[in-house]
């Protein structure tokens, strides 16, 4: 019997996209009687391998949840927590990223992050920009709604001086517009700690992901929960609106 590493890699359709929802630091560090910024800081261990799970079996851009918009309204303590979090692993995991080839990116509203977050996360996505087997982005200030808004926000303001119509205005000028505008949209959504919620993330591109909701905690989430959760997409039929039969005939 294969490994689900080696199940995931012997079926074809390895998501190109992989998308997640870290949730669950805080409860599992509070089962344990710590401190929830440990929680986190075990969260990051999980990412590492996760990452490097994720590269392994090829996927090309892995997309994480790391910090939301609505995640600086937690305690001031909680939030400075994060942030040292957030520089201290940019540097430690410089070496990760480079041992497997990742570059590193970063959506949201980041320039409202601390200035040596934003230095040390510059720094890093410069070191790293030249890596090709994935892109690992950290959505950090991230909000759906706040990056539509700006996306329709400049749209608007290119018909205003004049650089386009109105009827110019489609799908794909709203995408363009959009952080994630040089990926593709996530093939699939994966959000830990047993809830069933999107919470303002990526909802433009996760219009045709397939979701998986997995009941273990962010930091006890291990490579074979990622490939139990591609090999359950890899088993499923994407129709995009078709019906099955059209799929299977090839008919469009
Ligand atoms: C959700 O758990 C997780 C977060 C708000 C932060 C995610 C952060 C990490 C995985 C580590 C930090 C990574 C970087 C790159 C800084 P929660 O606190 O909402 O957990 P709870 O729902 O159990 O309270």
């Amino acid at each position: 019997m294969l490994d689900l590493k080696e199940q995931v890699k012997a079926l074809k359709s390895v998501p190109k996209h992989v998308a997640i929802i870290m949730d669950g630091n805080g409860r599992w560090a509070k089962k344990r009687g710590y401190l929830r910024a440990l929680g986190h800081e075990n969260g990051v261990d999980a990412l590492r391998r996760i990452a490097t799970a994720a590269a392994e079996v090829n996927i090309e851009y892995l997309t994480v949840y790391a910090f939301s918009s609505e995640n600086w309204n937690r305690p001031k303590l909680e939030v400075k927590a994060l942030m040292t979090i957030l520089v201290s692993s940019l540097k430690k995991e410089l070496k990760t990223l480079n041992d497997n080839k990742i570059r590193l990116r970063a959506i949201g509203d980041t320039s409202s992050l601390p200035k040596d977050c934003q230095s040390e996360l510059n720094e890093v996505i410069e070191l790293t920009k030249d890596h090709k087997h994935m892109t690992l982005t950290l959505a950090l200030s991230y909000g759906s709604r706040a990056e539509l808004s700006a996306a329709a926000k400049s749209l608007a303001q290119e018909v205003l001086d004049g650089k386009r119509t109105v009827e110019s205005i489609d799908e794909d000028a709203l995408a363009a517009n959009l952080h994630t505008s040089e990926m593709p949209d996530p093939d699939l959504l994966i959000r830990t700690s047993n809830e069933f919620r999107i919470s303002n993330f990526l909802m433009w591109q996760i219009a045709y992901s397939e979701l998986f909701f997995s009941p273990k905690l962010w930091p006890d989430f291990q490579a074979d929960d990622l490939y139990e959760a591609v090999l359950d997409f890899q088993n499923r039929e994407r129709r995009f609106g078709k019906t099955s039969e059209q799929l299977k005939s090839n008919v469009s």
